[in-house]
């Protein structure tokens, strides 16, 4: 049975069973305990905590699942994948233990056409009722019944919530995978291919349990990998139909073979397997970088990156397999199909930009091999080809194995775990003072209105302090039973405005969300006192507001015209939406030339001269995704969501405000594009009035460059200043050569005036008009014509702008007579109130006391006979 089709027959058996076919959630989890989803039923938990009603009181799925315990660990050996399909069917209340059980067994022996003799299961220690099912209603033999403890048979996620006891079916696959006598002995032999979990408990965040559900439920989960490897008897899922079109592109890539050397099946296991969990993650939404999920994704298209590298590829490996995993799995997961070409980039620019580091880091790398001593690599020298080159410490391990080194990994560890104390320290630092303060419910009333009557639930003090009155000058956190004021989301800013009570007035200046629900304004009491329950009228600034609705709606047309010209992989990947201007960040492998650039603003204030009609709606998720509305992700089934519709052509899930149609937006005028990284663009815009005045300000710009050039017409500005600067070039040129002359004569002129000392020659003169450096070039090119006729100084100096300045150029050989040129200068330096220093051969001083220099100069003769005769 290939891979497909046994999805196609669980799904199927249980929509039989009247189950109701649900779509696989997305990888980012829909629960905010969890990084990402690592099981069928975590899109469930709300209904099985009791806190929303099932869509159905039975479901069925095929969920994409990741977990990223030991990333580390997968591809060494063939067992670990991180990401993996998990079929499973779920009841919310309805039926329990023995169906689940019954059914478990029909399918896996029935349609799978497992043979019955070969199966074992294993029930949580204390579960007799289970064991009692097991054994007289379906009819498996006592003793391949076996009970296991609470590490192997209860079931949670790891974080409060759900759990419950539960029950696990094995194959046995025969005495070539392994020793005889069931689980308890190998599980290499005896595979586990399906889960149930009789879902009855809550457990708390170290899995304890501390209540009963509401209801009784059942979760089941069933790996794909793992019955395709008993279906189509292969020793691992690397072999399966699911994984092994990977496999073959790998050994393509590498031009190798899998099975022949275990090194090079490490590292095509390893391409192979993150190649299709990397693929997925980005068609999901998760991008690159240094934290949580994009910190996940890194790691793995950097140790692909590193293997490719071991295996002796040169090219790029990442949009080889992106392909191959959209080919395998496109028919079921249609988001890799209709992300293609963003996946692929996203991969692709990734992998270049770790290509580049890995370079850089080689070069580091090497410096350190010749350094290190007694066969070992430093931990710090891992630390920091890890901290800054982002090398995985596998790969600094192998590269120092290969060089015969053994890495001080303990060092290492070390180093990172000091480097996460200091990480937790200082997020612990931010989340200080929150206390025990929960923010009230508020209600959202600014899609109809810009002001209200609410009634004042809660006020605080920036330490999150609850107050009951709070008087004028007090920074307060307001929260208001009703409210206009948009909160921060979706790029768009928080509204400002005030909230006038009958006692006093509270300037907001910012709005934010403050929880499920709740609502935030941050402000300052203006004038009065506001207290806590009483009635306020709240007001939003309308202008301000207005300004924000043009820039959001704007916002939603350059991103339709983004994907319109540049293709559909040019999507929305942040934003900032304030009055009058936005940002706007995208995916896009290259800057946008000018003219692509300019084409652009016109596409987009065409569209928005259509003055279509702009629309919101609330709907569910399928129906909003059928309709081809583009959005965030992490939304799960059943959700509803907020879209918003521009004429026939955007529609993307939005929360924010808008204007009733695009007319009013009026202009959207370009300021710039540029990289953020990574395949990221950004566009910054102005938008409406705030536009126009940027249009003008840099047309009154060009008038005066024009009228400053004198050109009498702003066309011919361009040309002038070409010309000007040629001609400033052309006489800068001239200046120079004049200059050069000038000073050659007046090096002569000095030289010829150098006074003979005991046999050295002495030049001192005081040279108005030039600068430290001009004097600095004179008294070395004076230094050079001296050197000529044996030892030789020169001192210049001068009192322009009410300073003295001076300096000393001594030559060689003068300073091997013990001369140099510092402690020539001293007393002079001294004469006009500062210090000398410098090098023997040039020194430089300066003081305040300008009318001193003619005395400072007149000490140097009398300094240089003394230190010529050793004093
Ligand atoms: N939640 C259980 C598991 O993931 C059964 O679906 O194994």
């Amino acid at each position: 049975m290939r891979g497909s089709e046994i999805r196609r027959t669980f799904t199927s058996f249980f929509e039989e069973r009247g189950h109701k076919l649900l779509p696989s959630a997305s990888l980012i989890s829909p629960d905010p305990s969890l990084l990402l989803t690592t099981a069928g039923m975590v899109q469930f938990i709300p209904y099985f905590l009791g806190h929303a009603p099932p869509p159905a009181p039975r479901v069925v799925t095929v969920q994409k699942a990741f977990r990223t315990t030991d990333i580390d660990l997968v591809g060494l050996d063939a067992r670990h994948l991180t990401f993996f399909e998990m079929m499973g069917n779920f009841s919310f209340g309805d039926y329990f233990k023995s169906e689940a059980c019954a059914w478990g067994y029909e399918l896996v022996t029935e349609r799978y056409g497992i043979d019955p003799d070969r199966l074992w299961v294993s029930v949580f220690e204390t579960d007799d009722e289970a064991i009692e099912i097991w054994a007289d209603e379906v009819g498996i033999p006592r003793d391949r019944i076996v009970r296991r403890g609470r590490d192997d048979n209860f079931w949670w996620t790891n974080a409060a919530g759900p759990g419950g006891p539960d029950s696990e079916i094995f194959v046995d696959r025969g005495p070539k995978y392994g020793v005889e006598g069931g689980p308890e002995f190998d599980e290499e032999r005896y595979l586990e291919i399906w889960n149930l979990v009789f879902m009855q408990n809550e457990v708390s965040d170290q899995g304890e349990v501390v209540g009963e559900l509401p209801k009784k439920n059942i979760d089941t989960g069933s790996g794909l990998e793992r019955v395709a490897v008993v279906l189509q008897d292969t020793p691992t899922a690397f072999e399966t139909d699911l994984l092994w079109p990977l496999v073959a592109m790998a050994e393509e890539l590498a031009g190798r073979k899998y099975g022949e050397d275990e090194r090079t099946d490490v590292s095509l296991r390893i391409l192979a397997e993150h190649g299709r969990a990397t693929a997925f993650l980005v068609a999901d939404g998760v991008l690159p970088s240094n934290e949580g999920r994009g910190y996940v994704l890194r790691r793995m298209l950097r140790r692909m990156v590193s293997h490719a590298r071991r295996l002796g590829i040169d090219g790029m490996v990442t949009e080889t397999l992106a392909r191959a995993t959209v080919e395998g799995f496109g028919e079921a997961y249609p988001e890799l199909v209709e992300n293609r070409d963003y996946v692929v980039q996203v991969m692709a620019s990734e992998e270049d930009r770790f290509r580049a580091t890995l370079r850089q880091g080689l070069v580091l790398f090497e410096q350190e091999v010749d350094r290190a001593t007694g066969g070992r690599l430093p931990g710090d020298v891992a630390f920091r080809l890890h901290d800054t080159h982002g090398f995985p410490l596998e790969l600094t391990r192998e590269l120092a194995a290969d060089q015969g080194l053994e890495v001080d990994t303990e060092r290492f560890a070390e180093l990172m775990e000091e480097q996460r104390r200091r990480a937790r320290e200082a997020a612990k630092k931010v989340a200080v003072g929150t206390g025990s303060f929960v923010a009230p419910e508020t209600e959202f009333v600014g899609y109809e209105r810009l002001a209200d009557e609410a009634r004042i639930l809660a006020i605080l003090d920036p330490g999150d302090t609850e107050l009951e009155v709070a008087e004028e000058g007090q920074d307060v956190r307001v929260f208001l039973e009703r409210t206009p004021f948009y909160p921060e989301g979706g790029g768009q800013v928080g509204d400002t405005g005030v909230i006038r009570s009958t006692g006093g007035v509270v300037r907001v200046t910012d709005t934010q969300p403050a929880g499920p629900g709740a609502i935030v304004h941050i402000g300052t009491v203006q004038s009065g006192e506001v207290r806590r329950g009483e009635w306020a009228q709240a007001s939003v600034d309308a202008d301000a507001r207005e300004a924000t609705a043009r820039s959001h709606t704007a916002t939603h047309v350059v991103h339709w015209t983004l994907r319109n010209l540049l293709g559909e992989h040019a999507r929305q990947a942040g934003s900032l939406v304030a009055p009058g201007r936005l940002r706007f960040d995208f995916s896009h492998h290259q800057a946008l030339p000018r003219d692509v650039l300019e084409e652009a603003e016109y596409v987009a204030n065409r569209r928005l001269a259509d003055d279509d009609p702009v629309r919101a709606y609330e709907t569910t998720m399928d129906y909003a995704k059928s309709q081809g509305a583009i959005g965030l992700f992490g939304e799960k089934y059943g959700d509803i969501v907020r879209v918003v519709e521009i004429g026939d052509y955007s529609r993307e899930l939005c929360g924010g405000t808008h204007v009733p149609h695009t007319g009013k937006v009026a202009i959207v005028r370009v300021l710039g594009e540029g990289s953020i990284g990574s395949g990221m663009r950004r566009i910054e815009a102005l938008v409406g009035p705030d536009a126009l005045r940027h249009v003008n300000a840099e047309h009154r710009l060009l008038e005066e460059v024009a009228a400053a050039l004198g050109a009498g017409d702003p066309g011919q500005a361009p040309e002038r200043a070409r010309r000007a600067i040629e001609r400033i070039k052309q006489l800068e040129s001239e200046l120079g050569k004049i200059r050069k002359g000038d000073r050659a004569s007046l090096v002569d002129t000095l030289a010829a005036r150098a006074m003979p000392v005991d046999g050295v020659s002495l030049v001192v003169a005081t040279l108005p008009g030039e600068d430290a450096d001009g004097l600095r070039e004179l008294a070395q090119a004076l230094r050079s014509r001296l050197e000529r006729d044996g030892p030789g100084a020169a001192v210049l100096g001068n009192a322009d702008g009410g300073r003295a300045l001076l300096v000393a150029a001594a030559t060689p050989a003068l300073v091997q007579r013990g001369v140099t040129a510092p402690a020539l200068l001293e007393p002079a330096a001294r004469a006009v109130g500062g210090g000398a220093g410098g090098k023997p051969i040039l020194a430089f001083a300066g003081g305040k006391d300008a009318a001193a220099l003619d005395r400072a100069l007149a000490t140097v003769r009398v300094r240089l006979e003394e230190l010529l005769r050793g004093g």
